[in-house]
């Protein structure tokens, strides 16, 4: 009889070695391992130890016999018109050409590559080539702008970065050179060599002699390449990925080798039922831990070909990725909740006019998905929409539907139940006791994490601790900074972050890191931004800023420049990812008596909510400034 979920969850707890063990089967190993899990000094955790491995030897040079004219990569820009479907064999020739290229400006085990690129196959050429390498890569989301550019910089201190001329989006040509000398200016530690693609976009930048190399040029001198793939210890760091979270530093989320691959082609398995042969389509970017994970390495570990999409879900018509669907016959998408309510903005027939009968299921995450959107969706395309909740700094999901064990029926709204290898709880927030079914509670998960977690942030193994482990009394569990509820079959319901992470559009953002860019205005003293309910994108930031001079504000023109010039400011240190939609003007914040901004009564009351207890004010003007803006806000003009 086939097994249920319920029981090959209570197995990969009770017996983790044993589980562990036979999905460590789903990869190669060089050298095996001796032991499977060290927890010898919680929380790190150590998983397949002394067992050598390599991912890009897994993706790519383990595929070769059985399907190397088989397709690996399906790109498709509807931004240039360029269309390049690459087999295993291509895409080997193309990794080993871009590893001696990062080989010949220095690169070896150990050291980093910093990947600033638009959604092209080059940035996963040499995403890969970096780990065969033995080397670490950092890729960068291409929306992120100088400043947030160079705080990656100085912190992975890269041995080279890998870029483009541009990138581009909505038909708009997006330079990048102006902003990678502005980051390199700022940095401390800028690196020595800048590979560059010239894709023929922007014709302005001048290159700088010595630092600045050209990719063609450079792989045209290593067309025949073959670098033998550096074996590493499993627990040896294959990548770093920033993500924000309460301070305005981001943290860099480390990820394993040995660790990642397993639990990437295990998620294939038995989360998105993906085989080897079909095609996985993940509508993310690479800068993004959806497009690390779902994008590159759980599609090509598993031998299946993985769509990269550069565009929008719109372009040339609301049915372009139906269309990819038919026509690769994919079988399973993952996407995001912000764009199905985009997509939802246009009619059904764009999906039902193209025949999606090789897709299996579609996956959704990154956000909450709202039951409204689950249904219409779910509705036009009569297939499984499966909601499921994950983080960077897990890499892969902590609730989940898993159609590859057993089909358990979905319930809108909720992402089913714990993956396999989590012990996850739902936590009172002040005793860290667990609470009842249909009580809310912050989401934990009892160390150690399973494989493909984070090991730790990047040069910093204090801050992985006290960050993640410290949030309970007397208890050292994970903390996700998400609320939770579960009810009485057991299944879970997200209910937003407890700290001051914000979700746009699926993209997290730290409040913190908004308000640093917004402050490093001249004329702001302070500033408070909240994320606020928004219909199509889950949230937006709203900036309540106090000016150091008013005095030249006193018309609504006024008002406007300034607005203008600070989200400037912000476009220029976070990206337009982090502007925020309204930026208002007042003389002082709400706070408390000890000085604490009161975010959460700032939200409430943008969100048109109850402020709450308000008796630990220390000037009400403060609560009223606020008020006051939103009732501006709303007013009927
Ligand atoms: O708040 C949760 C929300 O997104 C956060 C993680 O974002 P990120 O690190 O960008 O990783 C995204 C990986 C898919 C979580 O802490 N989140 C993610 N998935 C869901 C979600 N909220 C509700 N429902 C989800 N399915």
């Amino acid at each position: 009889m086939a097994e249920t979920y319920n029981s090959f969850h209570r197995r990969s707890l009770q017996d983790r070695e044993g589980f562990w063990r036979e999905q460590a089967a789903l990869i190669d190993w060089e050298r095996p391992f001796e032991r499977v899990l060290d927890y010898d000094r919680p929380p790190f955790a150590r998983w397949f130890v002394g067992g050598r491995t390599n991912l890009c030897h897994n993706a790519v040079d383990r595929h070769l016999q059985a399907r190397a004219a088989q397709a690996a990569l399906i790109y498709i820009s509807t931004e240039t018109g360029v269309e390049h479907t690459y087999t295993y064999a291509e895409l080997h020739r193309e990794v080993n050409r871009c590893a001696a290229m990062l080989q010949a400006l220095g690169v070896g085990k150990g050291d980093r590559v910093l990947i600033y690129m638009p959604m092209v196959p080059e940035a996963i050429f040499a995403m890969l080539a970096t780990v065969r390498l033995g080397a670490i890569h950092s890729v960068v989301f291409g929306g992120f702008a100088a400043q947030s550019l160079a705080a990656r910089i100085d912190d992975a201190q890269p041995q080279v970065i890998v870029t483009a001329d541009a990138g581009m989006r909505m038909g708009k040509v997006i330079p990048y050179r102006p902003l990678l000398e502005e980051a390199l200016r700022a940095a401390t530690h800028p690196p020595r060599h800048m590979l560059i693609l010239d894709r023929g976009l922007d014709k302005s930048s001048a290159r700088v002699a010595g630092r600045d190399i050209d990719y063609a040029e450079l792989r045209a001198a290593h067309m025949n390449a073959q670098v033998p793939v550096v074996w590493l210890e499993s627990n040896e760091p294959s990548y770093i990925l920033y993500t924000s979270g309460t301070t305005g530093k981001p943290k860099g989320v480390q990820r394993d080798t040995g660790g990642h691959a397993v639990s990437m082609v295990a998620s294939m398995k038995h989360i998105y039922c993906g085989e080897p042969g079909e095609t996985y389509f993940a509508t993310s970017d690479i800068g993004w831990v959806v497009g690390h994970s779902y994008i590159v390495y759980a599609p090509l570990l598993r031998g299946m070909a993985s769509v990269v999409y550069e565009g929008v879900p719109i372009r040339p018509d609301p049915g372009v990725w139906w269309k990819i669907v038919q026509d690769h016959k994919v079988s399973v998408m993952f996407s995001a909740p912000t764009a199905i309510r985009v997509l939802k903005k246009h009619d059904q027939s764009y999906l039902r006019r193209y025949d999606l009968g090789s897709l299996k299921h579609l996956f959704l995450a990154g956000e909450p998905l709202d039951e409204p959107t689950a249904r219409w969706i779910a509705d036009a395309l009569q297939r499984p929409v499966i909601d499921h909740y994950w983080q960077t700094e897990t890499g892969w999901s902590i609730l989940a539907a898993y159609p590859g064990v057993e089909k358990t029926p979905i319930k809108f709204g909720s992402p089913s139940f714990p993956a396999y290898g989590y012990d996850v709880r739902l936590l009172h927030e002040g005793t860290g006791e667990e609470v009842a079914d249909n009580e809310k509670g912050v989401v934990a998960i009892v160390p150690p994490l399973p494989p493909g977690c984070l090991t730790t942030v990047w040069g910093q193994d204090d801050r992985f601790v006290q960050t993640y482990f410290t949030s309970f009394p007397g208890k050292q569990v994970y903390s996700t900074f998400d609320w939770g509820i579960r009810d009485a079959e057991g299944y879970y319901y997200i209910l937003g972050r407890t700290d001051d992470v914000i979700n746009v559009a699926g993209h997290r953002l730290g409040t913190r890191e908004i308000e640093e860019a917004v402050c490093s205005h001249p004329n702001i003293a302070e500033v408070a931004v909240v994320g606020v309910a928004d219909k199509l994108k889950g949230q937006v930031p709203f900036a309540f800023a106090v000016v150091k001079d008013a005095s030249h504000l006193n018309s609504d023109a006024a008002h406007a420049v300034l607005e203008r010039e600070v989200l400037d400011v912000v476009d220029k240190h976070l990206g337009a990812i982090g502007r925020p939609a309204h930026v208002f003007f007042v003389n002082m914040l709400p706070k408390t008596r000890s000085g604490k901004v009161l975010r959460r009564s700032i939200q409430a009351l943008a969100e048109g909510r109850d402020p709450g207890d308000m008796t630990t004010l220390d000037d009400p003007a403060g609560i009223e400034q606020i008020r006051a803006a939103i009732d501006a806000l709303n007013a009927p003009r």
